[in-house]
């Protein structure tokens, strides 16, 4: 197995909770050299030494081999990536935003210089749902995708729902608890889960889609009525990304808030935690769940993907094309 010697973007929520994993997880062989923040007045809990302000400190670094991304801005992430895989180093990222608004290029970097981009924590933190749809997709058996992507939004639906909190501090705790974005608004409008759902089509059904093609509809649309309306009939509602294939094996696909009711998967999903539901022809129903932000959730799946950089993986993207997109009744459909 290979040793792995990193420059770190960013020491915000998850950078600190990744700094702290991996000092706790001697097992792996990793060094963290450098770690470039942007602001240097800023107090931080490590030593002085450990901090860089000049991005090049670790790009042009030949013995860092590999650079993880976690910073908020998705272009300044974006410049950085491609900078690094062009300089050969293997890259993780957690940028949800930046690896869906650049799928392609980020592709094509990556088939230019034969170097990895790994990403398992922009999707649902702790849950390796990208790994195992990897495992899967080329075969064509999947039928189904469909869950809570976005721990923020779950959690002030629990919130608001079970504690009758108001939507304002169930979002001020969401966000003290470092699993809101910066701009919560990416959360409560679904744009984030939109970002999910954009990689998991990748990876389950090898379609390429524009975060601008998939609808999105948020919970900062839902009326008092909507929660009324489920209390009463002792419903509850999930923001529940979804893909699915048609009988003509085109795929639909959206994010949306929906009622769920008590029997279901996702009705027990509360709090930080996501869900997501598969159904393939041979394995039938998978269920995965675990906490879907937060910053050792988060900072776990970035560990679990340099675990696999020390044995070289790489997702294979076998069959990926550009989707071409129809709306059919207002329902985003994807012709395969
Ligand atoms: N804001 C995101 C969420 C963070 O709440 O799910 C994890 O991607």
């Amino acid at each position: 197995r290979k040793n792995l010697t990193i420059g770190l973007f960013g020491f915000g929520c998850v950078g600190f909770g990744l700094y702290e994993v991996l000092h706790k997880t001697p097992g792996l062989k990793t060094t963290i050299k450098n770690i470039c923040v942007k602001h240097p007045e800023k107090a931080r809990p490590i030593a002085a030494a450990n901090f860089t302000f000049d991005k090049n400190t670790i790009l042009s670094d030949p013995e860092i081999n590999v650079v993880v991304e976690l910073i908020d801005d998705s272009e300044v992430a974006f410049e950085i990536v491609s900078e690094a895989l062009k300089n050969g180093k293997a890259v993780v990222s957690a940028n949800k935003k930046m690896i869906a608004e650049h799928f392609q290029e980020l592709l094509d970097l990556q088939r230019e210089y034969q170097v990895p981009l790994l990403y398992e924590a922009a999707c649902c933190a702790s849950i390796p749902i990208i790994r195992n749809l990897e495992e899967y997709y080329d075969t064509d058996l999947l039928q189904s995708i469909e869950g809570i992507v976005n721990g923020s939004t779950n959690y002030i639906l629990t919130k608001t729902f079970a504690e009758n909190l108001s939507y304002e501090t169930a979002l001020r705790e969401a966000q003290e608890n470092g699993y809101a974005e910066s701009d919560p608004s990416l959360d409560t409008q679904g744009i984030d889960a939109k970002y999910k759902l954009l990689l998991l089509l990748a990876h389950a059904f090898g379609q390429i889609v524009k975060p601008q093609d998939i609808f999105n509809f948020g919970i900062n649309k839902l009326r008092d009525l909507d929660l009324q309306f489920a209390k009463e009939k002792g419903l509850k509602i999930k923001l529940v990304a979804q893909a699915f294939k048609n009988e003509n094996q085109s795929i639909s696909c959206f994010v949306l808030p929906k009622f769920v009711k008590p029997g279901d998967k996702l009705f027990d999903i509360d709090d930080v935690f996501n869900g997501i539901i598969t159904q393939n022809n041979f394995s039938d129903t998978q269920f995965f769940v675990g906490k879907g932000a937060g910053a050792f959730p988060t900072a776990s799946a970035v560990l679990s993907d340099l675990s696999a950089l020390t044995y070289d993986y790489r997702y294979e993207y076998k069959k990926l094309n550009q989707a071409e997109i129809l709306t059919i009744n207002n329902e985003l459909v994807l012709k395969v």
